[in-house]
């Protein structure tokens, strides 16, 4: 049965066609029906359908009777393809054995095609090239071969030519699976050592973990015992995704499956750790995965502070699945109680407040990102801060070190001028340019995370009219000359709109977002004075001139339904504003400092 089992993951640029082409497998193996077939099956989450991105990854297993007459059984791993969520990516990679690399024909080789095809080939796997979307009439299947062949090393005859979309050339990937992607080795009577890639909190059956059998087998009733903590569980269920929770007796090495233990507490199921049995335990775990450090952090708050046990309550569950996220209480002068949360970037700080937002039901707000940075103090120590809120009082400041990163763009050779043009502005740091073929070049620049978290990305795809790719790595700390810049209402610092900038910028930002708030602070009873200062000194200062009229003292007389309908407005204003002392800021204002070139 081993030798039939092929374990495997797609991976690629983003929107290159890594969904699109499980969607063609899943349909080719008959996993499922046309009916069922909607665009995108493995993409979950609404809001991975609306933002076209994978963000989780999926486990789904396929049956294929390959042309060698036998039956082989496909668990295929679908892997998110933007930057901050590479870490998924290697997840998914460690329970595999082999992976399908799509490049996009008339793209070729991008930033994030290679940080992937690295990770793959650190894990030792097996790796099958595909060209896709050889449909479109830009497609340029001959040089993306050959870029694939020098850049990465793929022979020709491991790369293959097709189109998801039109269902082209899917057979042959599916035999080239069967024939390049070396099957699970593993012994079934050792001891049990399954993997935990993923989990999540299911209501009725406690949490669930995606697990690899490595070694050994596990079955229904089982006791097993996870290594990290020495926890023991009964097992209560076990199944398989074809593409749907189907219930097995056992899963055996070298297979990926689901398990449940009516596990509660959902830190129990830690991704990485190894699951073995009670009985006749594994005497060490797997290699379990690099934790990852969150590189962003902001605070969020429930606009009704009643809410706040809510709050802790949907991050624990979301928590389960996301071991990246981290958090801690923390309170705002300005904003009460809420949490300091952790992400991997900005991208994955949006996706964990919409999903807070919609399937918690909760209205939140998040202050600006900030990321960590390192102060030495004149005492000689050194602290992390994370929140401007905690930023050390200017005398006591000896210097200040910020995380960088090194930046590889992927670029046609006509926008290198462009590129180095953003990354000059964006206090980066000249390193390397290598042409990969005669007009695609890599350029590698240091630069500050914080400058290339806000609009780097942006700025780089329409300076490039979306030609550019980018990729990055922490590289380190270096000093910065930054300052933290305070905004005042009414005289009062607002501690949740701190934030840090380097020197040379402040002035410029400060002018740019008090600028900004005036226009988005409504007139109040109140005049409202919005100042910006750096330690005492204001360099900064806007008012918002007091409101002269009631809204209502325009409709004398008895029009009911008008005042009713002006009054419900105002509530619904209402709802998105925050009481800050004699002033009502609306919820967005403390995003604001994003919006700022
Ligand atoms: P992420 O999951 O967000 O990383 O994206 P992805 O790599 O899964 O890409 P996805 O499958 O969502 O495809 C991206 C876009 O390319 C979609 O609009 C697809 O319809 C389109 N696409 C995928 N395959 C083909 C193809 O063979 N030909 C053409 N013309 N378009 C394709």
């Amino acid at each position: 049965m081993q030798e039939r089992i092929r374990n495997f993951s797609i991976i690629a640029h983003i929107d290159h066609g890594k969904s699109t082409l499980a969607d063609r497998l899943l349909e080719f193996t008959g996993a499922i029906s046309d009916r069922e077939m909607r665009e995108q099956f493995l993409d979950k989450m609404d809001l991975e359908r609306e933002k076209g991105i994978t963000i989780k990854l999926q486990p789904v297993r396929l049956n294929y009777k390959a042309r060698d007459g036998k039956e082989y059984i496909f668990n295929l791993i679908d892997t998110p393809g933007h930057v901050d969520f590479t870490y998924e990516v290697s997840r998914s990679l460690a329970a595999c054995e082999g992976a399908l690399l799509v490049v996009d024909a008339s793209q070729g080789i991008e930033a994030q095609t290679l940080a992937n095809v690295y990770m793959a080939m650190d894990l030792d796997l097996a790796i099958v090239g595909v060209i896709n979307k050889i449909d479109l009439p830009g497609a340029r299947v001959e040089e993306v071969r050959e870029e694939i062949q020098n850049v990465i090393g793929l022979a020709a005859e491991e790369i293959y030519p097709i189109s998801a979309k039109l269902g082209l050339g899917i057979e042959e990937v599916l035999e080239a699976v069967v024939k390049h992607i070396p099957p699970p080795q593993g012994d079934v009577n050792a001891p049990l050592q399954a993997l935990i890639f993923d989990s999540y909190f299911d209501p009725y059956k406690g949490a669930i973990s995606y697990i690899r059998v490595v070694n050994g087998q596990v079955k229904k009733g089982d006791i097993i015992r996870m290594m990290s903590t020495g926890k023991e569980f009964e097992v209560t269920e076990l199944g398989v995704l074809n593409p749907y929770m189907t219930e097995v007796e056992k899963l055996e090495v070298g297979e990926v499956g689901y398990l449940a233990a009516s596990i509660k507490n959902v830190g129990d199921t830690k991704v990485g750790d190894t699951i073995t049995l009670a009985e006749n335990p594994a005497d060490k775990p797997l290699p379990g995965y690099k934790v990852v450090k969150p590189m962003v952090y902001c605070g969020l708050y429930p606009l009704e502070n009643s809410e706040f046990e809510k709050l802790r309550d949907a991050l624990d569950k979301l928590k389960l699945n996301d071991a990246s996220l981290v958090y801690e209480p923390e309170t705002s002068e300005a904003l009460g109680f809420g949490f300091r949360c952790g992400f991997l970037g900005l991208l994955h700080l949006e996706i964990i407040k919409e999903r807070l937002e919609r399937e918690y039901d909760l209205s939140l707000l998040a202050t600006a990102p900030s990321v960590v940075y390192k102060v030495v103090l004149t005492d000689g120590s050194e602290v992390e801060v994370q929140n401007p809120k905690h930023w050390p009082m200017t005398q006591k400041i000896d210097r200040v070190l910020e995380p960088f990163v090194k930046a590889s763009i992927m670029v046609p050779s006509d926008y290198i001028g462009a590129v180095m043009e953003l990354c000059q502005e964006k206090r980066g740091r000249y390193e390397n340019m290598e042409y990969l073929s005669k007009d695609r070049v890599l350029l590698t620049y240091k630069l500050p995370l914080s400058e290339i978290l806000y609009d780097f990305f942006d700025a780089l795809k329409s300076r490039t009219r979306g030609y550019a790719s980018l990729d990055y790595e922490i590289s380190g700390y270096e000093e910065s000359d930054l300052v933290k810049l305070d905004i005042l209402l009414n005289g009062e610092i607002v501690d949740a709109l701190s934030f840090i900038v380097h020197r040379e910028n402040a002035y410029y930002r400060a002018r740019a977002i008090v600028q900004k708030l005036r226009k988005i602070i409504p007139r109040q009873l109140y005049e409202v004075v919005i100042q910006a200062a750096i330690g005492s000194k204001v360099i900064a200062r806007e008012t918002v001139k007091a409101l002269r009229k009631d809204v209502l003292a325009k409709c004398y007389g008895g029009d009911v339904t008008r005042k009713k309908k002006l009054l419900e407005k105002q509530k619904e204003g209402k709802k998105k504003m925050k009481q800050i002392g004699h002033v009502e800021v609306p919820k967005d204002a403390f995003m604001t400092i994003l919006d700022i070139e």
